[in-house]
């Protein structure tokens, strides 16, 4: 049984304030919470939408070595040119907060002491790599020194990129810290670890029973498989100089984990919003609905009663934290509500590779803004057509142009642009009065009436690519209606009639104003003023009354403007400068010493198919990967979690060494290697047979 809705919590992930973000965050999480939360406000529904920067972990004082700055510098800088994006693409955060904020600090705080208090957290000691000079502790990646597998002398203390080995700081060769260059030494240091064990049947219950059918395939996908290897205590705390201080008296030097720290951030950006709204200092103020009077302790409500749903909208990253390790904490707490739902999408590559700040591969959106003044919808568009909601999508300039040219110009913008300026050119601009209806009236108005279901449906489904496509299809509806109507023939013989075709031309195009707030919100705004529409709730979408007959319009503009081919190849080539740098020339291994034939047949080569994949705690670089070898399931663990997801690999052939010894990592043993080819980027490749193969097939 499930309690009815009364309010909604929408969140998207805080972005890290380390540098600006890309179209590629937009369409992981912002741009479908946005229209998420503009539908949920025209339905007149309750509804918070917070956001704000994550300003702590190590991205920041990184960055801040980077630019020869402080970590403050960093996140100040960062957190308004982020902010003021968000703004400019009309991303309708309530509220958009900092975790650098006192009051976030606060509430970090009594997080952490209400479960330590509770005798939730546990204490342990571990050894750590400390640089004495530095005077600090290092985390993984600050510590590099010589591969034992490979003998690469830069590997790092997680990984080494040469030979793709997952290690551990404690197996390098001479170990040396970055900070300092001097040796670590190992250190015992003292941490607070949430045993996320301890709420394994919990999770099963919660995520695998009763969201295995409402949440996206790829979200339960990844939970299934954390859940299923197996959950371990996490360290909660970290030793490092900046963050939000362990509010213990033997903690000092000690800092809450950016990721305990950071969801919280949804919790401390809504307390801010009921302070601002309560006090009138709103702050972002995108004034998206009437909140009325409020007190400042009503942001409880939102986080605590139980006839609140919360949605995180997130990319794929982040499952983890906000299916597993932050619901245990809300879970945990015994005071909040966990997410009804955390529709996560997957990612969004460009021109072919994968988007990145950090290799100038991207289009940062305050380049996008400056680039294409006043056409944050285009972007908008693009993007919701493309978003990488069941696997990876791809960005492409010329599908951007294509979007705007073949799509909003000529389908939306024409059919919208027809409607005005024939009503100004046989009506005096005033919408004239409707004649009996003809079967093509008929079938014109019964897609008006549909098409706000279909668009619901979409949008309430988070299955935003078809609700766009819906959209479309509305003014795809009234462009055709025209086509086929052709009042400007029409007009020379029989003009009621031609008012009659206007008229419904016209309501089609009210309800384009009304439908499209959501993923246009800027055009349906200037379509609005040009039929001079009043603001209207969802409920009256389908409706073909919008426009009364009489009804004086406003001015008629051009929606959308084409967009030339010179605009798309300034960007292409802006895009393929920034790859000018000369790329080092690929690494070709050197041949190893020569072997017999003999040599080459005690390799026992097979291929199996995948049939369960999974993530190991501790490691982000090993999956343990079950394969079908023909005579039985054997187990493989194999270095290539950042190269595929599980979801990825479940079903696929690979080809694998079926004698070599058994090795033990991490308790688990290899019963063999998976082959996979290196590319001079460090991607690993798998090597699959070119036709479907029985398991167990010998490679010879
Ligand atoms: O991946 C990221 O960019 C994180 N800063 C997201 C944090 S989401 C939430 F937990 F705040
Ligand atoms: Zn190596």
């Amino acid at each position: 049984m499930s309690t009815p809705v009364k309010r909604y919590t929408v969140t998207a992930a805080l972005p890290y304030a380390n540098g600006p973000k890309h179209i590629g965050h937009l369409a992981g999480a912002y741009i479908p919470a946005d229209v998420y939360v503009r539908y949920l406000r025209l339905r007149q529904r309750d509804v918070i939408f917070v956001c704000g920067s994550d300003e702590h972990g190590t991205a920041i004082p990184n960055q801040a070595l980077k630019e020869n700055t402080t970590p403050r510098a960093i996140i100040d800088k960062y957190h308004a040119l982020i902010r003021d994006s968000f703004r400019e693409l009309g991303i309708s955060f309530d509220v958009y907060h900092r975790t650098s904020e006192p009051l976030h600090h606060e509430t970090s705080q009594e997080f952490f002491l209400a479960l330590h208090h509770k005798g939730l957290l546990t204490e342990e000691t571990s050894e750590q790599f400390f640089d004495a000079q530095a005077n600090a502790f290092l985390a993984d990646r600050y510590i590099i020194g010589t591969c034992p597998r490979c003998g690469h002398p830069d590997a790092f203390g997680d990984q080494c990129e040469k030979c793709g080995s997952t290690l551990s700081p404690a197996e390098l060769i001479n170990p040396r810290s970055t900070l300092s260059g001097q040796t670590p030494v190992l250190r015992p240091t003292r941490h607070w670890y949430l045993p996320l064990q301890n709420y394994e049947p919990w999770l099963r219950e919660w995520i695998l029973k009763d969201h295995a059918h409402d949440w996206k395939p790829n979200v339960y996908g990844q939970c299934k498989s954390w859940i299923d290897a197996g959950l371990q205590p996490r360290a909660m705390t970290r030793d490092l100089d900046w963050g939000i201080h362990v509010p213990l008296p033997d903690a000092a030097g000690k800092v809450l984990y950016v990721w305990f720290d950071a969801p919280i951030g949804y919790i401390s950006a809504t307390r801010a919003l009921f302070q601002e709204l309560s006090s009138g200092t709103r702050q972002f103020a995108t004034p998206q609905r009437d909140f009325g009077a409020v007190q400042p302790d009503d942001w409880k409500t939102y986080w605590e009663a139980d006839d609140t749903q919360l949605v995180h909208f997130i990319g794929k990253d982040n499952i983890v934290f906000h299916c597993i390790i932050f619901p245990i904490m809300l879970h945990a707490s015994q005071r909040f509500i966990v997410p009804t739902n955390v529709p996560a999408n997957e990612f969004m590559n460009l021109e072919g590779n994968k988007m990145s700040t950090s290799r100038g591969w991207s289009i940062e959106m305050h380049e996008y803004l400056t680039d294409f003044p006043g056409k944050p919808d285009i972007l908008r568009y693009a993007l919701l057509t493309n978003l990488p909601e069941t696997k990876d999508s791809e960005f492409t300039w010329k599908d951007f142009q294509a979007k705007n040219n073949n799509e909003l110009v000529a389908i939306f913008g024409n059919f919208v642009n027809r409607a005005l300026v024939l009503t100004q050119k046989f009506f005096a601009n005033m919408v004239p009065p409707r004649g009996p209806a003809t079967p093509v009236d008929e079938h014109a108005l019964a897609a008006i009436a549909a098409a706000p279901a279909a668009i619901a449906a979409a949008i309430e489904a988070f299955r935003f690519r078809e609700a766009t496509a819906a959209l479309l299809d509305l003014a795809r509806t009234g462009n055709k209606y025209l086509a086929d109507t052709e009042p400007w023939k029409v007009a020379r013989h029989d003009l009621p009639r031609v008012g009659t075709i206007l008229h419904i031309a016209l309501q089609i195009a009210a309800n384009l104003a009304l439908v499209a707030e959501p993923f246009l919100p800027f055009s349906a705004q200037k379509l609005r003023s040009m039929l001079r529409l009043q603001p209207h709730p969802w409920t009256a979408a389908g409706s073909d009354t919008l426009l009364p007959a009489g009804h004086e319009l406003g001015l008629a503009e051009l929606l959308f403007e084409k967009i030339e081919d010179p605009i798309i190849d300034k960007q292409i080539k802006k895009l393929m400068d920034t790859q000018n740098a000369p790329t080092p020339a690929p690494v070709v291994a050197p041949l190893k010493p020569e072997i017999v034939f003999d040599d080459f047949t005690k390799l026992d080569l097979r291929v199996g198919t995948v049939t369960a994949a999974s993530r190991m705690e501790k490691s982000d670089k090993l999956l343990r990967l079950t394969i079908d070898d023909g005579l039985q399931a054997r187990t493989i663990l194999s270095g290539i979690a950042k190269h595929y997801t599980p979801e990825q690999l479940v079903g696929q052939h690979v080809t694998f060494i079926a004698n070599l010894a058994p090795r033990k990592m991490m308790g688990i043993e290899s019963q063999g290697m998976v082959l996979m080819a290196e590319d001079g980027d460090g991607k690993l490749r798998l090597l699959q047979p070119d036709h479907p193969v029985r398991p167990g097939a010998t490679i010879s």
